[in-house]
């Protein structure tokens, strides 16, 4: 697998490639088999449909990475907190008052279809395309569990982190050990590497982020490495500018997501000097195509010659996405 020898640290030519949310809206089989479902929760607790929609980018476009279909959000839905997406609003959850309400031991009953899915999919997939497991950082899934919903503010979670540091920690503790559990349940599935989508990294001043980001994710990392040695875990810190170097240093990660306003020569600088990056092409470009596209890929490529690196997007791709512009995308890779 190219993908995997990339994060051991080999360096691969052309880098392999993968995007993020590459299952997603802008596919029509993708939404064909979402309205199967009916709702997306079902569609993610559907093993036989979120297998199928993870191998279709795979099929069609030949990517050297699978992620598995689900949510950061089916982790603190199985600790018993309700979760719904509100059609064209995103995810909508309670906000959460009283960590006694979560339940530590009744999330693998119900995150069950969620592992069902890595078995199968490992089972269908060509044997030279790797599976990547994900969860959320704790960080960024109790954004959403104390806010109730996304869209990048996070007052409530932001005051507690302030004004009850202790209960914003103990909320993290809880989704520390819920993630090790989780994630050594999709490695035992099938998983070849894991993901930690750490996507509000950025909202949290340096002192809060030490303690709430990169000490959960250390010990994540931690665990699972020394349970499963040779795993390989790629962090994604997004908009932690300056803090990306500590993240990497303190973490413990193999790999580093780069949003797209991180400049990967400056991030280069700035990390271990073997660090290997995986991202940062603006979604935008592919939603746009042509020049400025095939542009800012190149410069990313230039950037990264003679490393190991891992091709993909600053950010997830959106749906309105011509699939011609992946198709070139991976034309541009393949000749570089
Ligand atoms: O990358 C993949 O293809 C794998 C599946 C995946 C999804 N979400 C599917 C999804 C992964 C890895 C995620 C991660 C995720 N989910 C994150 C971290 C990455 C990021 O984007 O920052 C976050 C913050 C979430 C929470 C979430 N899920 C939000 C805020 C939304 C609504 C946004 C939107 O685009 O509607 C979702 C829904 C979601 N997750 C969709 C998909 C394909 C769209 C749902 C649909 O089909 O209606």
């Amino acid at each position: 697998m190219k993908f995997i020898q990339a994060l051991q640290g080999e360096t691969v030519w052309p880098p392999p490639v993968w995007l993020m949310r590459q299952a997603g809206r802008y596919l029509p089989e993708y939404r064909a088999v979402r309205a199967q479902a009916g709702d997306f929760i079902s569609l993610c607790l559907n093993p036989t449909l979120a297998a199928e929609v993870t191998l279709q980018p795979i099929r069609k476009f030949g990517f050297d990475a699978a992620i598995l279909f689900s949510d950061i959000l089916i982790l603190p839905m199985a600790l018993g907190q309700g979760l719904r997406f509100a059609e064209g609003e995103g995810p909508r959850l309670p906000p959460l008052e009283d960590i006694s309400t979560l339940r530590l031991g009744r999330a693998p009953g119900i995150y069950a279809p969620v592992l069902e899915t890595v078995r199968r999919v490992r089972t269908e997939l060509p044997e030279k395309t790797a599976l990547i497991g994900f969860a959320g950082g704790p960080a960024t899934v109790a954004c959403y569990m104390l806010d109730g919903q996304g869209g990048g503010d996070f007052l409530r979670t932001r005051k507690l982190a302030y004004e009850d540091p202790g209960f914003v920690e103990a909320v993290l503790d809880i989704l520390t050990e819920a993630t090790i559990a989780y994630l050594q349940g999709q490695v035992d599935a099938g998983a070849n590497c894991l993901m930690l989508f750490e996507s509000w990294a950025g909202i949290f001043p340096a002192a809060q982020f030490r303690k709430f980001v990169i000490n959960p994710n250390k010990r994540i990392i931690s665990a699972l490495k020394s349970r499963n040695p040779g795993l390989k875990i790629i962090g994604f810190p997004r908009l932690a500018g300056l803090m990306l170097a500590e993240y990497v240093r303190e973490s413990g990660v193999d790999a580093v997501g780069l949003d797209t306003v991180t400049d990967i020569r400056a991030a280069q600088a700035a990390c271990p000097e073997n660090t290997i990056f995986q991202g940062n092409l603006d979604p935008l470009l592919l939603k746009l195509g042509g020049k400025p596209m095939e542009d800012a890929m190149r410069d990313i490529l230039h950037a990264v010659r003679g490393r190991p690196h891992i091709f993909n997007l600053g950010h997830g791709i959106t749906p309105d996405v011509p699939e011609a512009n992946v198709v070139r995308l991976m034309e541009v890779i393949r000749a570089s």
